[in-house]
This record gives C-alpha cells, structure tokens and sequence, in this order.
C-alpha cells in the first residue's frame, strides 16, 4: 500500500508551485499519495512564507497542532520560505519536526524524508534546470516557474534572503513544461517568478539573449495554450516593448499586477524600488490608454519606517489616480536580514492600523462604484470550479470571478458572459 502524504501550503503562487513539486516527486519516485486526513499521513509537510511576522507565528501553532495528532510514527517536515530563513532554529524549538528544506531546494525532497534531522536551506543552489515529475492541482491551468529567486534587494523584503539570486529557467525548458501542460488538458498558462519581467537577465546554462516579450511570444505560439498569464512583473521593467506585446497579444490575458508599494518618491527610495511616484503614474496611465479593458491590482505596504500623514496621503493619491481594481494591502512588519527593520523611525502599530483602514475603507467605496458599471458588461470566462446551488465559476480574462447557473460541461470552457449582478469580490452572469 502506497504511503500517504499531507500538505499545507502558505503564502504566494510560486509556494502553491513549489508544493506541486513536492507533491509530484514524492509521488512518482516513493510512492506517496495525497490524504487530506493529517491523522492518517505518513509524512506531513508545511510550505511556509516568512514575507511578514504573521505566517511566521502559524508555523509554530500548525506544527505544534500536527505533532498532537499524527500517528505515532509519521513525519513532519518544514519547507518554504521559513525554512530557508529560520533552518536548524526550528528543529531546535520543535524537536519533532524530523526535516528541514529551503525554498530553493525543493528538488531535494525526496534525499531529506530518508535523513533525519536534515537541514537543506542552501540559497546558492541552483536547481534551475531540475526536471520536476508532473503534478498540477488544477485541470485547466498550469502554473510554470520561469525563474527562481530574486535580484532585487527592496528594503523590507525578505525574499531574497529565502530565494537567492535571480536565476531564470531555460526557455526550452519552460517550453517543454507548456506543451506537457496543454497536452494533459491545461487551457491556461500562468508564468511564475518574483519578478517575471526581469527574465533573461542570468542563466546558468543557456547563452543566448532572451527577454520576457520574447518569452511571452514563444508561449503564445505553442499549440493549444489559449490564456496566458504572469506574476509578478515588476513596475520598474515595464518598458513600451512589454506593453505593446501585453497590449496585442490576444492569448494574454488583461489583468496586469503593478505593485506600488508606496506611492511616495521619498519612501519608494528607501525602499530601494527604483522608481519614483511619477513613473509609476506614467506606466500606469500608459497601461490604460493602450488596454482600455484591463483591470490592474497591486501591493501598497503602510507604515514604512519614517512614512508621514503626508507619504501616506502622496499613496492614497496614486490609488485615486489609478483606481486600482485590486489591492493587496499590508501593514509594515519588520524582517530579520532586511535593512529596513534597521531603519530609524518604526511607525507605530495603532498609526499603521489605522492607515490601513483608510486605504482599504477608501478602496472599498471604489469598488463599490466599479461594480456597479458592470452589470451588463460582456467577458470571457473560463470556467474551472462548481460552486453550491448549482453554479460553475471561473475567471474573467481580466481576473474578475464570475459565476453562472449550470453544471460539468461547462468546465474547462472558456464562454462568454453577460454580467446580471455584481458585488464587490465576485460577478454574476447568464452564458450568451
Ligand atoms: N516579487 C513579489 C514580492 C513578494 S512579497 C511580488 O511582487 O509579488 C509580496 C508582497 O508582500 C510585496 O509586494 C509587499 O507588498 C509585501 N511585503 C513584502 N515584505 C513585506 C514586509 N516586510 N512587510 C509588509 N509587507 C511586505
Ligand atoms: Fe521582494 Fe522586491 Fe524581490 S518585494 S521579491 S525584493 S522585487
């Protein structure tokens, strides 16, 4: 009888990715297969991110929970983010954890489940090649890293220090991944990496010159891939080249995510993000006037060390000029390894908090007008999910989720919809 195996997956897209590796080399090489019963698992696993504190307490409550109900003889193991960043520290306070392994050593899972006590957190590795075995959690979209680790060394973020540098995977490589991915049914190709349109800038094995437009091309051109889209690219690399190529490419889908961070020159250089308010604005207004249909999202983190009511008020004002259609706020929270945790000046929690619900009651009232332009509206959705009561969801080519009445045959299908209702996080509609 095969072993059984239980994840748990925190924290961004290229974790859900990583997962999906794990998932796949342990099945195909030891012949686990996935339980969603911790209590009935052989060897349980937390893919961790350590970008703020928060995640970072879960891990200790998580494992804390699974040590009180796994079988007697199964394993935990800790990979992930903070893995790489906290290593032999958290056998050290949870001796039951049996493995530890980095965000950049994925590909050695299947050494460390056989090497108790094992600690693999090297950032240098390079596994940037590694051919994964194949396992995708969805049917009609394929996530595909398309380079690992990050060359950017914002202030606040603790990223690099988990990913290391920036390495991109081989453009045959990646094209391989496609063509395996459309042939088993994907419909979607969903480009992943910390900073997607740095592409090219470093093999370790590949020497001729290619950037993220030329990779968006040759994706596009494989048979079969009907959508593509990416994150996250970065505001800096949005050069006309890029947009024109996002902007006519109709397999790409429009949602574009443009993340500000602040929307003040003064705290952008602190943060060492390498623009300023104004290039920011000007991407910004080019993106509109040249996809007039896309919707674009975006990280603003608040309460940076020394932001004032006045760098505050310069963001709120980027949001109101933009309207951003999505915003994935944060307050501040300091990183062990990050100059900025260093910085004079840390704001206040109560000030912090109390940006954060101006930012996001303000957005609110803009989505609330948004919402209402939309009923009526026509979009392309792929439907990938059953829903209660009889309904199939899927998502819009600009990233809206839509649901309609109806059921099986409509997944993997991408229709027209004519949106009836709208709320502030999801859209309904009738098939046209
Ligand atoms: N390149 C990735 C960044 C990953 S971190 C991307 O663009 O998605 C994701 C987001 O978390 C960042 O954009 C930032 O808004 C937020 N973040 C990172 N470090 C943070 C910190 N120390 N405190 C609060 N938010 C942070
Ligand atoms: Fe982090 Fe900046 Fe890279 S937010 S992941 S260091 S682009």
């Amino acid at each position: 009888m095969g072993k059984k195996l239980y994840i748990e997956t925190l924290g961004c897209a290229m974790n859900v990715r990583d997962s999906e590796h794990i998932i796949a080399e342990l099945n195909t090489r030891e012949n686990y297969e996935l339980t969603e019963n911790i209590s009935e698992a052989d060897l349980i696993l937390i893919n961790t991110c350590s970008v703020r504190e928060k995640p970072v307490h879960k891990l200790f409550s998580e494992i804390g929970h699974f040590n009180r109900v796994k079988k007697p003889d199964a394993k935990i193991g800790v990979c992930g983010c903070t893995a790489s960043h906290l290593g032999e520290e958290i056998i050290k306070r949870a001796p039951y954890v049996s493995f530890v392994l980095g965000a950049r050593n994925v590909s050695k899972i299947t050494e460390v489940i056989h090497k108790p006590g094992a600690v693999e957190v090297d950032i240098d590795y390079d596994e940037s090649t590694y051919a994964f075995s194949d396992y995708r959690s969805s049917l009609y979209k394929a996530y595909i890293n398309i380079s690992i680790g990050c060359d950017k060394q914002c202030t606040f973020c603790i990223v690099p220090a988990t990913r290391g540098e920036e390495i991109s995977i081989p453009p045959d490589l990646i094209l391989k991944e496609v063509k395996k991915a459309v042939e088993g049914g994907a419909k979607e190709i969903f480009l992943l990496g910390q900073n997607v349109n740095n592409y090219g800038r470093r093999f370790s094995s590949y020497d001729k010159r290619i950037d993220f437009t030329d990779l968006l091309k040759m994706v596009s051109e494989v048979e079969g891939v009907e959508r593509i889209r990416f994150t996250s690219p970065h505001p800096l690399h949005m050069d006309e080249e890029f947009l024109k190529e996002f902007a006519e490419n109709p397999k790409i889908c429009k949602s574009m995510h443009m993340p500000l961070q602040s929307g003040s020159s003064r705290i952008l250089k602190m943060m060492k993000r390498g623009y300023t308010k104004e290039w920011f604005l000007d991407r910004a207004y080019k993106l509109r006037e040249m996809v007039p249909q896309v919707r674009i999202s975006t990280d603003i983190i608040v309460g940076f060390p020394s932001e004032t009511e006045e760098d505050f008020e310069e963001t709120l004002d980027v949001v109101e000029k933009v309207g951003f259609e999505q915003i994935f706020s944060f307050k501040y929270s300091p990183r062990p390894m990050t100059p900025a945790s260093e910085f004079e000046d840390q704001i206040p929690q109560q000030i912090a908090s109390e940006r954060l619900s101006r930012l996001q009651q303000m957005h609110n009232d803009m989505l609330d007008e948004l919402s209402k332009n939309e009923i009526g509206k026509i979009h392309e959705v792929l439907f990938e999910e059953l829903k209660p009561g009889g309904y199939v969801a899927g998502r819009s080519d600009n990233n809206q989720i839509v649901k309609v009445k109806g059921s099986e045959e409509l997944l993997g299908k991408i229709l027209k919809v004519k949106i009836t209702d709208a709320k502030r996080l999801s859209l309904e509609g009738e098939l046209l």
